[in-house]
């Protein structure tokens, strides 16, 4: 095994949360003192975004099928959308003297460790360059003017995470967090071209260090110790069919012979405690270059819909919930059967998912119309199956109940007791309709490289947001679950080494709204300004 496996197994598993203790982090919390969840740049060139909110009447529906949605022209102002739909503000919460905002992606605390920049060619409005994305202003700050025009049409988001952000709450296991962030956030930009009829190609054989120097996140100097930002994801965004490739190399030529501006502002929190772990493995995860994964995609339909909402209000109004009805009538199975046909590999949305699938769910069914509470697996690739089969408990009957989706039931009774006692005695994870553990074919991916330890975190966010997004959709809302003790949940289901590890859990059912929180318009304060 490499010296980096080595780091990020160790990693793993002293992250783990136990029924006995919890993953090492702070011992007390300033609230005052929180990391400013909205980096700035000072001293660039700022854009403003035409105002956010419009509609498109694109309907969810029609995400099933996005080659039929007409394609938006590229201009400011869709860039503008996709960029409020993928990553911009939904909306603020006040209860008493405190007030925070909520955006279309989701994040472990609320915290928002991921930071966004766009590499556009020139446009009516918009000079070519590398620019860094501010929800709370809805604008783009200019951090690189490139002189060599890029190709017409160039379209590239970059997405990095500021470690010290999350782990300021969550310490140790915040690398995680900030993994599962990401996937979300790619979920959030695949939904949020899909709805401007665009499609986007996750670049997955870029190198950290090239994406770090695209984005300027390697000029160390223009940024506060502590609080620099790791590169993560690079994509391009696919407006109309045209099939133009993007040349990474001609890229950092290009931000080569560009001229910067700007240096990072201070996140304003005082650093007292310090994470050296999250280095080590942010390092010994880095990713290289590397080939394209030699595997094919088929695409299938999905189960249909009910939902008539257009994919606009879906996304804006996405939500985690903070309770539920624990005395729900149960959900109706086709929405059930909806919810996991739209995760499976084949669904529209993984199309643009670029790695070979490798998590699976299992699934804890508390109320769900025609089916007996229990315990269910939804194995993502048929491949999946024998391996589950023979990883997991013995007295598992590993039953096909469904005609349309590879769903087997494995345990009957009661499980929300223990649906609860494993996410950390959270009772969204047992008075929801159901919840789930996301289970990662692990050592088989982790024996690749180190990096695919993010990659499979990646995995679990994306799939976190589609579930997000179903469960709006059903008339349902959704949490993810990043807290859960990581090997009582793989004792439950007989998983006896690393072979399998459950990385991310997700709950879903009939939320209970709090009366005492208001709920405050995205943008009201940019109308005000
Ligand atoms: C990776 C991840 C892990 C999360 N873990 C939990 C959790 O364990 N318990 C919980 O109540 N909420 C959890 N959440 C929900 C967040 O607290 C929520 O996304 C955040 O407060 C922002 O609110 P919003 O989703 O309504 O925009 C998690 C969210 C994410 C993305």
């Amino acid at each position: 095994m490499n010296k980096e496996i080595e780091v990020v197994l160790n990693y793993h598993h002293l992250t783990k949360h136990t029924l006995a203790r919890y993953a090492k982090g702070p011992e007390s919390i300033d609230w005052e003192d929180q990391p400013d969840h909205f980096r700035h740049f000072s001293g660039c060139e700022i854009v403003s975004l035409p105002m956010p909110g419009s509609e498109l009447n694109v309907l969810f529906s029609d995400l099933d099928k996005p080659d039929a949605i007409s394609s938006q022209i590229l201009s400011v102002t869709s860039i503008g959308l996709l960029l409020e739909l993928a990553f911009g503000l939904s909306a603020w919460k006040q209860y008493g003297p405190s007030r925070w905002s909520l955006r279309c992606n989701p994040s472990s605390g609320n915290l928002h460790p991921t930071e966004v920049y766009l590499i556009s060619a020139e446009l009516d409005g918009l000079k070519a360059g590398v620019y860094h994305y501010v929800s709370h202003d809805h604008a783009l700050e200019k951090r690189c003017s490139v002189s060599d025009n890029l190709n017409e049409g160039t379209l590239l988001i970059g997405i990095s995470s500021i470690h010290w952000r999350e782990a300021w709450k969550y310490g140790e296991r915040a690398f995680r967090y900030c993994q599962h962030d990401i996937g979300h956030a790619l979920g959030a930009l695949r939904y949020a071209a899909a709805t401007l009829g665009w499609g986007i190609e996750i670049m997955a054989e870029t190198a950290d260090a090239d994406i770090a120097h695209l984005l300027g996140i390697d000029r160390l100097a223009e940024f506060k110790v502590f609080e620099q930002e790791s590169p993560d994801l690079l994509c391009r965004i696919k407006v109309g069919i045209e099939n133009k490739s993007c040349d990474i190399d001609d890229l950092l030529s290009a931000v080569d012979a560009g001229s910067w501006t700007g240096k990072a502002d201070s996140l304003k929190a005082y650093h007292m405690y310090k994470w050296p772990v999250i280095d080590e493995v942010a390092l010994a995860a880095y990713k290289p270059r590397t080939l394209k994964d030699d595997w094919q995609t088929i695409s299938a339909p999905v189960l249909p819909t009910t939902c008539q909402q257009t994919a606009t209000t879906v996304i804006r109004q996405r939500r985690s919930a903070q309770q539920f009805d624990g005395k729900m009538s149960p959900m109706a199975q086709a929405e059930f059967y909806r919810i996991l046909s739209a995760v499976l590999p084949t669904a529209a949305t993984f199309q643009s998912w670029p790695w070979q699938s490798k998590v699976h769910l299992f699934i804890f069914v508390h109320r769900v119309e025609g089916l007996e509470p229990g315990i269910y697996a939804l194995p993502r690739n048929h491949e999946a199956l024998k391996k589950l089969k023979a990883g997991s408990l013995d007295e598992f009957a590993w039953q096909l109940i469904s005609d349309a989706l590879p769903l087997y039931q494995l345990h009957n009774g009661d499980c929300r007791q223990f649906a609860k006692t494993l996410s950390c005695h959270q009772p969204i994870a047992s008075d929801s309709a159901f919840s789930l553990g996301m289970v990662a074919e692990f050592r088989e991916v982790m024996n690749v490289a180190a990096w695919q330890y993010r990659r499979l975190f990646w995995e679990t966010g994306f799939i976190g947001q589609v579930l997000y997004l179903e469960s709006e959709a059903a008339g349902y809302r959704g949490t993810g679950i990043g807290c859960y003790f990581d090997d009582s949940v793989h004792e439950l289901l007989g998983f006896k080494d690393n072979q399998f590890q459950s990385l991310y859990h997700f709950t879903i059912g009939k939320p209970l709204e709090d009366s005492r929180i208001e709920t405050l318009p995205a943008y009201e304060h940019l109308r005000i300004k």
